[in-house]
């Protein structure tokens, strides 16, 4: 650990709400951020550690984009979505085959999916072969709803529902692991929070390749302390190659890893109802949409809610358990609405309870429970706060009624990114950078949430203060 945390109960001081002067940084540098890190038809998360295009950093990235150009946001998720798989699943990389292969690892060398895969990329593509969380419908509506004249003309929401219904599909059907209707994860870069500690009993069972057998790029960016370590590196590399080696067919790859997680399958009710909106919007029924997003979310309080914890639990496939770790994962249902009431109250007081501290001890929400034994404020998803798992958690705080706290962690959000120069993550307890800064998706995000502040609502409409660009 590299910082103490306060005094047992000792409270910070709310982060007030920024000034002119401020927003009017935050927008100047947001932009910069964000068009510095634009392509030509997308967005890296950062020039230099994540120099492809991310499938759920591309979502989160457009959802802050629509402010600046709705457009380009359009292009962003467009450009994601000409990668999809013929079998509808949307890979977690698309590959740049300009930057150089030894710029990231592991790259298109490794993963192979033109090669392999027999339902595998579009022709002429270089992806990887597992997915992110389903944040793509979400993103798209708000996207559409930034303009949707320009939408229409463009016929944005018509092109891409086929494939979100698709993806949505690929989940369904090849993802069900468990049979509980519910969506499994198969490697832990697919929900997003790699080095979680609710993965270490899961990965206990995955024999690591040996050290030597690979080269990670990924620690020439930053502090190895904000990093995975070598061990993990090991797992996740034999997770992929075997998978890759069944040819990323789910129905036979033996998925040694298999897991559902409540932010992933909270993600997917969204968009589902989002997808649900859109079919309206296109024309088509949103009825089997919003009748898988009830399915799902009866699913997901019936397998994945613990009472006792006031808190969604990851599940292990294959152990058939729970896994006992305390991840702000099992908070991010909040997002979805309908929940019945007695969970999203218990949720609202896990949260600014002792094992996540929000407005009380920490900035911004923890990764992981500040209680945990293996709670760690620097490395990457053991502790540190995450901008995207905030901007989700006020939009769940907002979507449970409970507005107060949504504003002030809309501020504490907005004042951690222009004051940590954007970064990736920060120590939850005093808001320090770590890992890299200008980090795509913050500067997006916080983007996002000035829009709602500066408008006094929530960021679904369809306006904002924020002066556009041409695309
Ligand atoms: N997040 C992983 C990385 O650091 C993989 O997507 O590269």
């Amino acid at each position: 650990m590299t910082a103490a945390p306060p005094a047992s109960g000792e409270l910070l001081a709310p982060h007030r709400a920024l000034g002119r002067a401020e927003r009017h940084r935050l927008r100047r540098e947001a932009r910069r951020v964000l068009f510095g890190n634009w392509t030509g038809n997308s967005t890296v998360p950062s020039r230099g550690l994540y120099p492809h295009q991310w499938s759920w950093d591309s979502a989160f990235i457009a959802i802050g984009l629509r402010h600046l150009s709705p457009v380009r946001a359009q292009r962003e998720l467009e450009t994601l979505f000409g990668a999809q798989w013929a079998d509808g699943r949307m890979p977690h990389i698309v590959f740049d085959t300009g930057v150089p292969l030894d710029a990231y690892f592991p790259g298109p060398d490794f993963w192979q999916t033109s090669a392999t895969a027999q339902a595998g990329p579009p022709r002429g593509l270089e992806t990887s072969g597992i997915v992110q969380p389903p944040v793509h419908a979400l993103a798209a509506w708000l996207v559409h709803q930034a303009d949707p004249e320009a939408s229409r003309r463009r016929g944005f929401l018509a092109r891409l529902y086929p494939r979100l219904a698709s993806w949505h599909r690929y989940l369904a059907d090849r993802r069900d692991l468990g049979g509980h209707g519910l969506a499994a994860m198969v490697h832990p870069w697919e929900p997003g929070m790699d080095n979680s500690p609710c993965w270490d009993g899961p990965l206990a069972r995955v024999e690591p390749v040996a050290a030597d057998s690979f080269r990670r790029a990924d620690l020439a960016h930053g502090t190895a302390a904000d990093r995975p370590t070598d061990l993990d590196y090991g797992r996740y590399v034999r997770l992929a190659a075997e998978y890759r080696d069944h040819g990323y067919r789910d129905a036979d790859a033996p998925h040694p890893f298999a897991v559902e997680d409540p932010s992933v399958n909270a993600l997917l009710i969204v968009s589902e109802r989002a997808l649900a909106r859109i079919a309206a919007a296109t024309g088509a029924d949103p009825a089997p949409h919003l009748a898988r997003a009830e399915a799902l979310t009866d699913a997901l309080v019936k397998c994945l809610w613990n009472p006792e914890a006031g808190l969604f639990l990851c599940n292990d496939l294959r152990a058939d358990a729970p896994v006992r770790e305390f991840s702000v994962a099992g908070l991010v249902p909040l997002i979805v609405p309908g929940l019945p009431e007695e969970v999203a109250a218990a949720l609202v007081r896990t949260a600014e309870g002792p094992h996540f501290g929000l407005g009380g001890t920490v900035r911004l929400a923890p990764s992981y429970a500040l209680t945990g034994h293996a709670f760690d404020p620097s490395r990457y998803w053991r502790g540190p706060a995450w901008f995207n798992v905030n901007w989700l958690l006020e939009r769940g705080l907002r979507q449970q009624g409970e507005t107060g706290r949504a504003d002030a962690l809309r501020a504490e959000v907005l004042g951690a990114a222009v004051d940590s120069g954007f970064a990736e993550y920060l120590d939850p307890y005093t808001g320090e950078a770590r890992g890299i800064r200008d980090f795509s998706w913050t500067a997006a995000l916080a983007l996002d949430l000035l829009a709602s502040a500066e408008e006094g609502t929530t960021a679904t409409s369809c306006t904002t203060a924020i002066p556009r660009e041409t695309p």
